[in-house]
């Protein structure tokens, strides 16, 4: 089977909270460390901009959510770990996929449809207040999953209608094109615990009824001395139906634990104890990861690099992606051969190295490109094996070993791409 590739990404607009850990960040890094699986994550900082416009709060909310994924284990050398705004192929995905989609099709998207109930409830024009980044977020949404053909993409139940509307992006393209684009699929966690808030109701920012994940040990306990509980007294047997107490514990301890605290509820613990057995379950799990963040916070810089590093590795696909996908829409250089209407589409995904014999009884290789411009042309080898040796060289150092075969290539094609496939091979070759 091939290896499936996994993709999501995190808005960029808050603080992660214990919802955001129990319900996607800890399934997710978890997730990551399967062999069968080759996972995307990227904090979308492009989406952020249609809800904040604070640029303070988007930055700060990069750094906090970065820190927050790489303290909690996600490995930015096993995953590719990135920012969307450090890859530009992805808005000019967003237009050709935005030149494919039906303008009926996104007046239908959720998000804008109810802010377009609100506004007529309210006897408002329906578009007041509207961004057309509003109305695009499906579009923006489509091109973060197709740009890396994503077969699976974890999310919340809210999100369902954008993975459909990804696929229909995809369909439409594939079918005017050329196939392109892998159909996505949604991919919901059934048995992951939606988590409450301070209140009871489900954790969300909205609400205003959070835990942040990473606030101090003395502040976490102050919160969670203030989750709310009825008037029952010590002493008094407790329902573990419905506490919000018992469902936060739940959520980090084990069936053993669990069937103790449940217990403990029968016998009549006091709240007050049942909220310290919770605050020290709870920091527990999460004080090591804690001190992993508050260091990551002190230094942006390393987090930027590893930001940065994994944009390199995404546009390592990205920007030959693009390429192919350009030609495929006739966003072509002009000396190059017009294609007939009817020309073939080009199967290739990736830089490939092809090696052939001539009929000098010489071994040569050329490296192509992903609409199989060449980008590298050798000169003859003596041997297949020396060929072979060689090919191996340029796919493990890449740009480096260049200079030690000038003698045997004669260099063709745009600089900057012969640059991104090799490092295309590098990138695979470490991984
Ligand atoms: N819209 C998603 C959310 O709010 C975030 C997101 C942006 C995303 N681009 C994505 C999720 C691509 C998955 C794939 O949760």
């Amino acid at each position: 089977m091939k290896t499936q590739r996994v993709l999501t990404g995190i808005t960029t607009s808050g603080t992660p909270h214990l919802g955001n850990y129990v319900g996607a960040i800890r399934p997710t890094v978890r997730a990551s460390r399967l062999a069968e699986v080759e996972s995307f994550y990227f904090l979308a900082d492009y989406h952020a901009l249609i809800k904040v416009g604070e640029p303070a709060r988007v930055q700060r909310s990069t750094l906090e959510i970065a820190a927050t994924w790489l303290a909690c284990g996600l490995d930015p050398e096993r995953v590719t770990f990135y920012r969307q705004s450090d890859i530009p192929e992805i808005p000019e995905l967003t237009w050709l996929l935005t030149c494919v989609t039906g303008k009926g099709v996104l007046n239908r998207a959720h998000a804008y449809k109810a802010a377009v109930d609100k506004n007529n409830a309210a006897g408002e024009d329906p578009d007041a207040g509207v961004t057309a980044g509003l109305f695009m977020y499906p579009v923006l949404m489509a091109a973060d999953i197709l740009m890396f053909n994503a077969h699976q993409v974890p999310v919340g139940r809210d999100q369902i209608q954008h993975i459909e509307m990804a696929r229909d992006m995809a369909a439409s393209f594939n079918h005017l094109y050329g196939e392109h684009f892998t159909l996505p699929e949604a991919a919901i966690e059934e048995h992951v615990a939606t988590l409450p808030g301070l209140d009871g109701r489900k954790m969300s920012k909205s609400y205003d009824n959070t835990i942040p994940l990473f606030v101090p040990r003395e502040q976490l306990r102050k919160l969670i001395m203030g989750i709310l509980t009825d008037s029952r007294a010590p002493g008094e047997p407790k329902s573990t139906e419905g506490s919000a107490l018992f469902q936060l514990y739940q959520a980090f301890a084990s069936a053993d634990e669990t069937a103790a605290l449940a217990k403990a509820y029968a016998d009549g613990i006091a709240w007050g104890d049942a909220k310290q057995m919770l605050f020290e379950r709870l920091d527990r799990e999460i004080a090591p990861l804690r001190e992993v963040y508050d260091q990551l916070i002190q230094d942006p810089a390393r987090i930027e690099r590893t930001l940065k590093a994994g944009a390199d590795k995404a546009r390592a696909i990205a920007t030959p992606f693009t390429a192919r996908l350009r030609e495929a829409v006739g966003l072509r250089r002009l000396d190059s051969t017009v294609a007939s209407a009817s020309a073939k589409v080009t199967k290739a995904v990736a830089p490939a190295f092809k090696q052939y014999r001539e009929e000098d009884g010489l071994f040569y290789f050329k490296l192509v490109d992903a609409s199989g411009a060449t980008l590298l042309q050798s000169t003859g080898f003596a041997s297949g094996k020396a060929a072979a040796q060689a090919i191996a060289l340029l796919q493990q150092q890449g740009h480096e070993a260049l200079a030690g075969l000038q003698a045997q290539l004669t260099q063709q094609g745009d600089p900057r791409a012969l640059e991104q496939a090799l490092r295309h091979f590098a990138a695979n070759a470490k991984a």
